[in-house]
């Protein structure tokens, strides 16, 4: 796993948006993996910023999602669609039709998620995902004891995700107990996965990722089976990290390579 570690969560966003665009001018019809959450929104922000000012195309490319929750319509506020609606879609000039966020609302979720797989499939599989991880370890979500070779699926919630994520509900009560959600397998399969985290809330479960055993008890922790998993953190979620100086160092000659 390449460790990128930023100052903060400014540079965490741009270095992100940084290899996103690349993928997007290389390969104009490329297909993006994003993710929800408050990690991403200043990637999303930076992608904004470089469509309006540098005319960064998006008309070509195409989307899914990692998750949607469960019951909750497209244009219910706390819905995923929602969140990727104000935060990145309406800003940019991407068709509506590529986008993809898993429907909350199916009654054959079985049938949906096999459906989600093969939609996937037919459009290339995912060039480069964006994920960000729960205070659990959760990729998507993928909560503990997930298979890691898990497909899309429904997924029930952990109470401490539902508590996280009461933070955007007016009552807990509210949060959906379940959540569509690509699998770990679904993951894995992506061409390239760049890993956000950001703060101090999360330096433990970081640690847990980058360092600790392969597990599924973490499930961010097989990124380290990704043959192309990029993590970019800010120094606060970078903070447990035993081997912080050789991945600044490895970033450091990395960079007197390529410019020599
Ligand atoms: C959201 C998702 C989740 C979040 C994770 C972190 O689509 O897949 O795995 O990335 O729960 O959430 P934040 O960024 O709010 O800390």
């Amino acid at each position: 796993m390449r460790v990128i570690i930023t100052n903060d969560y400014d540079a965490m966003s741009k270095k992100a948006a940084e290899i996103v665009a690349k993928t997007v001018m290389e390969k104009p019809d490329c297909v993006l993996g994003l993710a929800t959450g408050s990690t991403p929104i200043g990637l999303y922000k930076e992608l904004t910023r470089m469509h309006k000012e540098q005319g960064l195309d998006f008309s070509k490319v195409r989307t899914f999602n990692l998750d949607e929750y469960h019951g909750l319509a497209p244009d219910h506020p706390q819905s995923y669609y929602y969140f990727m609606y104000e935060n990145l879609f309406k800003h940019i000039n991407i068709p509506l039709q590529n986008v993809n966020v898993p429907n909350g609302l199916v009654k054959d979720v079985k049938a949906y998620c096999a459906h989600y797989e093969e939609m996937i499939k037919q459009a290339g599989g995912i060039d480069i995902q964006v994920l960000g991880i729960g205070g659990d370890g959760h990729i998507g979500f993928n909560e503990p004891s997930s298979s890691l070779g898990s497909r899309t699926r429904l997924k029930t919630l952990t109470e401490q995700t539902v508590k996280d994520n009461s933070r955007f509900f007016k009552k807990i009560e509210d949060v959906p107990k379940f959540a569509i959600t690509m699998g770990v397998g679904t993951i894995m399969e992506t061409r390239k996965c760049l890993l956000l985290a950001n703060g101090a809330k999360k330096a433990k479960v970081v640690a847990q990722t980058v360092e600790g055993p392969i597990t599924a008890q973490v499930t961010a922790s097989v990124l380290q089976l990704h043959p192309d998993c990029v993590a970019i953190l800010d120094q606060e979620a970078a903070a447990k990290l035993e081997r912080k100086d050789y991945y600044a160092y490895v970033e450091r000659m990395t960079h007197q390579l390529t410019v020599e």
